[in-house]
C-alpha cells in the first residue's frame, strides 16, 4: 500500500468531522439565543450540545491528531509506517465508532459522563482502534532507524500510555456496577480533565515539537527543557481532576492536593512555552511569520500559556466559587481545545497535506485569510464568555435572583458567542476549500516558487 495512505484517510475524515462539529456547536449557540430554533426531539439542547462536543472532540481533533502522528513519527525515527494497512483498518474501525456515536446521541442513547458519552459497544470500539494506533506506532519505534528518540516520540509513546489508561477510567471503569455518587463524580472528573491534560495535551505538544523547528527551519531551542515539561506533565497532571469539585461534596484535604497540583503544573507549562518562543526567537526573523504554519503554532502557543495560567487561576478557591460551572469555564476549555490544540493541528495539516499531495498548497493566500479571521474571532469569541461567565457567577451568587434573570443577564454575551462562533466557521470552509484544491493537485509544483506567501 501507498506510503502515507493511513495518515491521508485520517486526515480527510477528521476534516469532514471538523464542519460537521462547528455547525453543530453554532446550532448549540443559536439555542441560547433563540431558544425555538430546530426545537425537535432528536435535536433538543442537551443531546445537540452533546453531539457537538463529541464530534468535535473524537471526530476532528482525535482523529486529525493520529493521522498528524502517522505521518510524523516515522519521518522523525527515519522509518516507514510499520504497517499501513493496520493504519486503514485503525480509520474503518474507529469511523464506524464516531458514526455510531453520532447515531445514538440524537436518539438519547447516551452514558452520563461529559465526553464519554459516547455510549456501548462504541467506547469499546474506540478503544479497540486506539489499541491498532498503539501498535502501529510501538512497533514504528520499535523498527527505528535513529537511536536518539526526539520529544515528539517521548511525547506520542506517552499519549499511548496516558490514553490507554484515561479513557478506559472515564468510560468503562466509571460505568461499573457498584460505582455511583461522589466516587462516580471524581472519576469521570478525573477523566473529563485528563481527557484534555493527558490525550489532547500530549498528542497537540508532539505535533507543536515537531512542527515548530521544522517550520522555522531552526534547531530546538533547548531539548534538556522538554524533558523538564515532558516528566513533569507526566507525574502533576493526573493530581488535578478533583479541582472540579471544589466547594463540592468530597474531602476538603482532597480539593487542597487538586488546587496545590494544579499550580504545580505551571512548571511544565513555562518548560514547554519558554521553548517554544526561545525556538521562535533563534529563528531568522523573516521565517518567524512566514505564512499560515508558524503563525497558528505561535499564536496556539500563546493561548496555551494563557490556558493554563488561567488554570491554576481557577483552581483558588475564592475565584472558583464565582466562575465554576459558569461560560467562564466554556470560554476556558475553548481556549484550550479550539485556540490551542485545533490551531495546531490546523497547522499540522497545513504542513503536512502539500507532502502527501506532492504539490505545494494551493493558496497561501488564503491560508493567511483563515488564520486571520480565525485568531481574529477567537479573541471575542473566549472574551466574551469569560465576562458573561464572571457577570453570570455574581448573578448566581446573589440569592435575590431568579435562574430565568441569570440567563436573561447573558444574552448579550451568548448573541457575541454566536456571530464570533459564526466567523470561526467561516474561515474554517476556506480552510477546507484550500486542502480539498490541494489534494486535487491545483497547488504548484514543490520546485516553482508560490504565487504569494
Ligand atoms: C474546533 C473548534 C471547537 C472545539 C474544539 C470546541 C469544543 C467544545 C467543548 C470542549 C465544549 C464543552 C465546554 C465545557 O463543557 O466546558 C464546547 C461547548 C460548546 N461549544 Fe464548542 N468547540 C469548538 C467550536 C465551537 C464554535 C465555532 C461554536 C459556536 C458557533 C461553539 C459553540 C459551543 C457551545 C454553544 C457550547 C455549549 C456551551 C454551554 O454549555 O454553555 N463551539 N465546545
Amino acid at each position: 500500500m501507498k506510503e502515507h495512505t493511513a495518515a491521508k484517510a485520517l486526515i480527510i475524515c477528521s476534516m469532514g468531522y471538523l464542519i460537521l462539529g462547528l455547525l453543530l456547536g453554532l446550532v448549540t449557540a443559536l439555542k441560547f439565543t433563540w431558544p425555538t430554533i430546530a426545537e425537535f426531539e432528536l435535536f433538543t439542547y442537551p443531546r445537540i450540545r452533546t453531539l457537538h462536543t463529541n464530534v468535535i472532540l473524537f471526530g476532528w481533533l482525535f482523529q486529525a491528531n493520529m493521522g498528524l502522528l502517522l505521518y510524523i513519527l516515522p519521518r522523525i525515527l527515519h522509518s516507514r509506517l510499520f504497517s499501513e494497512k493496520l493504519g486503514i483498518a485503525l480509520a474503518i474501525v474507529f469511523n464506524i465508532a464516531i458514526l455510531g456515536d453520532i447515531i445514538s446521541i440524537p436518539l438519547g442513547y447516551m452514558k452520563n459522563v461529559e465526553y464519554g458519552e459516547i455510549p456501548p459497544p462504541f467506547d469499546f470500539i474506540v478503544i479497540f482502534s486506539w489499541v491498532l494506533f498503539s501498535v502501529n506506532v510501538l512497533a514504528t519505534v520499535a523498527r527505528r532507524k535513529v537511536k536518539y528518540l526526539y520529544v515528539s516520540v517521548w511525547y506520542a509513546i506517552g499519549t499511548i500510555i496516558w490514553t490507554t489508561f484515561v479513557y478506559t477510567t472515564g468510560n468503562v471503569v466509571s460505568q461499573m456496577p457498584g460505582v455511583a455518587g461522589v466516587n462516580q463524580a471524581n472519576l469521570t472528573w478525573f477523566y473529563i480533565h485528563n481527557a484534555v491534560g493527558l490525550v489532547f495535551t500530549p498528542m497537540g505538544l508532539a505535533i507543536a515539537y515537531y512542527l515548530i523547528p521544522k517550520s522555522l527551519n531552526t534547531p530546538l531551542f533547548s531539548h534538556r527543557l522538554s524533558l523538564v515539561g515532558f516528566w513533569v506533565i507526566s507525574f502533576v497532571y493526573v493530581w488535578t481532576g478533583a479541582h472540579h469539585m471544589i466547594h463540592g461534596p468530597i474531602s476538603y484535604w482532597l480539593q487542597t492536593v487538586a488546587i496545590l497540583f494544579s499550580w504545580s503544573l505551571i512548571i511544565p507549562v513555562i518548560a514547554v512555552v519558554t521553548n517554544f518562543f526561545g525556538t521562535y526567537g533563534k529563528a531568522p526573523k523573516d521565517k518567524r511569520m512566514s505564512g499560515a504554519v508558524p503563525k497558528l503554532l505561535l499564536v496556539g502557543t500563546i493561548y496555551y500559556l494563557f490556558t493554563c495560567l488561567q488554570g491554576p487561576f481557577q483552581a483558588i478557591r475564592t475565584v472558583n466559587i464565582i466562575v465554576s460551572k459558569t461560560d467562564w469555564v466554556v470560554g476556558h476549555a475553548h481556549m484550550a481545545l479550539l485556540g490551542t490544540f485545533s490551531f495546531y493541528a490546523i497547522a499540522g495539516i497545513y504542513y503536512v497535506v502539500p507532502r502527501l499531495a506532492g504539490r505545494r498548497l494551493f493558496s497561501e493566500k488564503l491560508a493567511n485569510l483563515h488564520f486571520w479571521i480565525m485568531t481574529l474571532a477567537s479573541i471575542p469569541f473566549f472574551g466574551v464568555l469569560w465576562i458573561g461567565g464572571v457577570v453570570q457567577g455574581f448573578a448566581w451568587l446573589n440569592p435575590d435572583n431568579t435562574f430565568l434573570e441569570t440567563l436573561r443577564m447573558m444574552r448579550p454575551y451568548h448573541i457575541g458567542r454566536m456571530h464570533a462562533g459564526a466567523l470561526i466557521i467561516i474561515s474554517m470552509v476556506i480552510f477546507i476549500y484550500n486542502i480539498i484544491e490541494t489534494f486535487a493537485g491545483k497547488g504548484k509544483p514543490f520546485d516553482e516558487q508560490p504565487a504569494q506567501s
